[in-house]
């Protein structure tokens, strides 16, 4: 689909469909109230009637609007004008969206973005509609020899800009919408393609096209040069599969001074989780193909930052492996050696994220990072704990959790902090080996990010345990792109302090400020 910004009347367009809001307790937007005023009332009129009362997401299509140019025009229930906020626009923007996929319409003008919500401006209002509408004309349909006809991408979508002078802003947020629309289509095809297709080898391929397309460096290491660097760890799980494992190492330098610490994103890679001898149950076993989610995230983020050229230095590292049972594999009570030179003593060969994990934890030193991030499917317990709302957040430095939380919420992909505290370490122990590989069935998300915490003493670290947000099940079964959004945002945000600017696109961020002054103390 083809994004545009303009301005000018909704009475003027010469489209299929033109999109305009309504208030609960029949308020019109400016862009209703023009169209009502050049079709005699019509709009109020079909509102008296009571078939479109404004509700929140409801959505009516008219046809042959008197005195307008335009084929139909499309009401959208905005709710109550004084509850109207970013969650209830973003609302409206998908019910909009999928009422225009149930038309035949394959050109409209939306004046949704005219509307303003509290402490946003024009860039973001169209940001988040670009953002919100690729999300929900996503398919998945390329083993499918029959398309889906029922619902069709239009050709053109046009979103109107209150004045003018507001077109450059606009066109920032169409970019910048563009950019983390396109990182987390990218996330949700590579979460979503089969683990017979998408195997370690091909996720490495993925990475260097992605990079070659940007002009940024990748490095793609295979089995020998694993050895050689020593992660035994992460060549435990490898080792019950046939298929070789890579590890993916991108760099994009955006700072201004190429020196700048970067921050290092490390995703989990496992493209599918049997188990291995730990073997899992059949039931949804499907499901494990998107053990490769945290990979895919950082993947996608890294291509939204180069697209919109963030002046930041990044670094992703990709440990990606199949964990399988066969004759080489990982047994219970085996115990390795990590790249760190800390033993561990594998109780669970299911619990094998975390082994690959710390190897690329230990090799993010390197680096020099400023932060680093791992981003990782990583327990079933964590679904347990939060649900499918919000992710798991556990970071070694409070300032870091904020910063994640706020650009989680700004974004509508939340997190939810988590504690890390010494007390949970004691369900690690561990007779034979420096540390378990699992603590238990109490607090599973806990210890396991406190094993991954162990590897990341050398620097300021977060860990999102995604296992409940990277992909749904059910009917609308498929990848989610979380937390593609939450972590660009964060980026950005990191991109601005270090520019000097604390308060963007004029919303004043107070977590945000006074994150920074805690990392000033
Ligand atoms: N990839 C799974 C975690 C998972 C399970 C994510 C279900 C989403 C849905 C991970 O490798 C795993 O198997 N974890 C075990 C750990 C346990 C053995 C300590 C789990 O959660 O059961
Ligand atoms: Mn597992
Ligand atoms: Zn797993």
């Amino acid at each position: 689909m083809e994004f545009n910004i303009k301005s000018g009347s909704p009475e003027k367009q010469r489209v299929e469909c033109v999109i305009v809001g309504v208030y609960e307790s029949r308020k019109l937007t400016l862009a209703a109230d023009l169209l009502d005023r050049i079709s005699n009332g019509f709009i109020s009129e079909v509102m008296r009637h009571g078939d479109m009362e404004g509700k929140l997401g409801s959505t009516l299509v008219l046809h042959s609007v008197p005195h307008t140019v335009c084929q139909r025009v499309m009401l959208v229930g905005l709710g109550k004008e004084r509850d109207f906020r970013a969650k209830e626009y973003r609302e409206v923007i998908r019910a909009s969206s999928k009422a225009l996929a149930s038309t035949s319409a394959l050109e409209a003008v939306s004046y949704l973005s005219e509307v303003l919500v509290k402490k946003h401006d024009v860039e973001w209002m169209v940001e988040q509609a670009v953002v919100v509408t690729m999300d929900v004309f996503y398919r998945f349909d390329m083993f499918k020899s029959k398309k889906d006809e029922a619902t069709r991408e239009p050709r053109k979508l046009t979103l109107a800009v209150p004045r003018r002078n507001q077109l450059v802003e606009g066109e920032k947020g169409l970019s910048r919408g563009l950019a983390i629309g396109n990182g987390m289509k990218l996330a949700k095809d590579l979460g979503n393609l089969p683990g017979n297709v998408c195997t370690p080898s091909y996720l490495g391929q993925q990475a260097a096209d992605l990079a070659a397309h940007f002009g940024a460096k990748a490095e793609i290491f295979g089995p020998e040069e694993i050895v050689t660097l020593g992660m035994q760890s992460f060549l435990a799980v490898a080792k019950g599969s046939v298929e070789e494992p890579r590890l993916l190492v991108l760099h994009y330098h955006g700072a201004k001074d190429a020196q700048d610490r970067p921050i290092v994103l490390v995703g989990k890679g496992i493209t599918f989780d049997s188990g291995g001898i730990s073997l899992k149950p059949g039931e949804a076993m499907d499901e494990m193909k998107y053990d490769m989610c945290g990979a895919a995230t950082v993947l996608g983020t890294f291509r939204a930052v180069l697209e919109m050229k963030l002046p930041i230095n990044l670094v992703v590292v990709v440990p990606t492996c199949e964990n399988m049972p066969n004759g080489n594999a990982l047994k219970p009570g085996d115990i390795v050696t990590s790249m760190s030179g800390q033993t561990i003593e594998v109780l669970n060969t299911d619990a094998e994220g975390r082994l690959i994990l710390c190897d690329a934890l230990t090799y993010a030193e390197r680096f020099n990072p400023a932060t680093v991030i791992d981003v990782a499917t990583l327990t079933g317990a964590c679904i347990i704990a939060l649900g499918h709302i919000a992710t798991a957040l556990y970071s070694n430095q409070e300032h870091l959790a904020r910063e994640l939380l706020a650009a989680g919420d700004e974004v509508a992909d939340r997190a939810w902090h988590m504690p890390l505290w010494d007390d949970y370490q004691e369900q690690l122990k561990s007779p034979f080996a420096d540390m378990a590989n699992i603590g238990g069935r109490p607090g599973g998300s806990i210890t396991a990010a406190c094993f991954l915490s162990r590897f990341a003493k050398a620097y300021d670290w977060a860990h999102l345990d995604i296992a409940g947000t990277a992909w749904k099940g059910g009917k609308d079964k498929g990848a989610t792109a979380r937390p593609v959004p939450l972590l660009v945002q964060f980026l950005q945000d990191r991109a601005d302090i270090a520019m000097g600017n604390v308060v963007r696109r004029g919303r004043p961020r107070r977590e945000l400020s006074e994150a920074v002054d805690d990392e000033q103390d």
